[in-house]
């Protein structure tokens, strides 16, 4: 089976720091903790970096630090995975799903537009299988009406736009670590911002509400949250993100090999910006008009190559639907007509199209 995944990290790069680990007795809030921290700061070129459980955590905390609840509206990609919603809904306030561009799959700047209204207190801006393509248009919108930009840069670490970092042009950016990403510690999530009053917060908020020490120990000022990644996890991050940038170039050129074989026949590639460099977290295209995605997927499968869908329409699940009826068309299409397809340095792009086209051709 061609899989469509495959980790960045083996064993024997994580096992001198483990057996150290292990010999500290140190399993959490250690020295890699604090490492990882700083490098992801460093390397999205802003003063501060918290870890986190997940990108779904990282997202909450960020709508709890902006005092998003009942009544509130927040507007959000509608391609996205439900995380994205599911964090607003969670708080009490409403998920507004703005349509996302046929192309790059990310929010369309117009849809934005129509989707603000008086209650809206924060936008969710989606890195679409990583791809930040009109991540600074949205911004120039979200500045101009004084709304904070949450970015859910859950895909995009690595990626950028107009030169600058993903990480470092929205107010906060929420990172995930889940193996479907370029670095992955298993579960794991970062936030990335530039405001040193908010960093103050979280870093009270995701330690348990804790400041500092008393006499007899800590002094808990909030209410707090353990969303806190471990020692282990943050080991495998930092050997990860060594690697990074050139994770970045090998999936861009594999990309660039499937383009080659497939665009001739009808696929159309997700696009990006000239501006942008794309981590190609996912490997996304549209199928040509007529093929039945989900037949091809099944016939993929049977020939021994693992192949999914893009992702979800928010507006569409079944929930979101049920809950406010307000469906966006392209985000639909988009889920109907998106093939993601193995991407990784050792995969047979040869042998994966022949079987693409042959699964076309019926
Ligand atoms: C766009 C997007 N946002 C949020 C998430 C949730 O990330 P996590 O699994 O780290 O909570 C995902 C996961 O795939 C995602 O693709």
């Amino acid at each position: 089976m061609i899989r469509l995944i495959r980790p960045y990290i083996t064993f024997d790069e994580v096992e001198a720091d483990f057996r150290q680990m292990f010999v500290d007795g140190m399993f959490t809030r250690g020295q890699h903790v604090e490492g990882f921290r700083k490098e992801i700061a460093a390397y999205c070129g802003v003063p501060h970096a918290h870890l986190a459980t997940s990108a779904t955590t990282a997202l909450s905390i960020c709508l709890k630090l902006l005092g998003i609840g009942p009544g509130d509206e927040v507007v959000v990609s509608d391609f996205s995975f439900p995380a994205t919603a599911n964090v607003v809904e969670d708080l009490g306030a409403r998920p507004v799903f703005a349509d996302v561009s046929l192309d790059s799959y990310n929010m369309l700047p117009a849809a934005l537009e129509a989707r603000i209204s008086e209650r809206t207190k924060a936008v969710i801006f989606v890195d679409a299988f990583g791809n930040p393509t009109g991540l600074h248009d949205i911004l120039a919108i979200c500045r101009e009406r004084g709304i904070p930009l949450i970015e859910d840069a859950a895909c995009a670490i690595g990626s950028s736009e107009r030169g600058i970092m993903v990480g470092s042009i929205a107010d906060m950016t929420c990172f995930s670590f889940h193996p479907r990403k370029l670095l992955t510690t298993g579960e794991g999530g970062a936030i990335t911002l530039c405001r040193d009053d908010w960093s103050a917060w979280f870093d009270v908020k995701l330690n348990h509400g804790a400041s500092g020490m008393l006499g007899y120990g800590l002094e808990f000022v909030e209410q707090g949250y353990n969303y806190r990644l471990s020692e282990p996890q943050a080991i495998m991050g930092r050997v990860q993100l060594r690697k990074l940038d050139a994770i970045v170039a090998e999936r861009n050129e594999i990309r660039q090999a499937y383009i080659d074989r497939l665009v001739g026949a009808g696929f159309i590639a997700q696009v990006r910006g000239a501006d942008v460099v794309h981590n190609v977290q996912s490997l996304v295209f549209r199928v040509p008009s007529g093929v039945d995605r989900d037949a091809l997927i099944s016939r993929l499968r049977e020939k021994g190559v693992e192949t999914t869908i893009g992702t979800y329409s928010l507006s569409g699940t079944t929930y979101y639907r049920q809950r406010y009826d307000d469906v966006q068309s392209n985000a639909v299409r988009l889920q109907q007509e998106t093939l993601t397809v193995p991407c990784y340095a050792a995969v047979a792009v040869d042998t994966v199209c022949t079987a693409i086209l042959a699964g076309i051709a019926g």
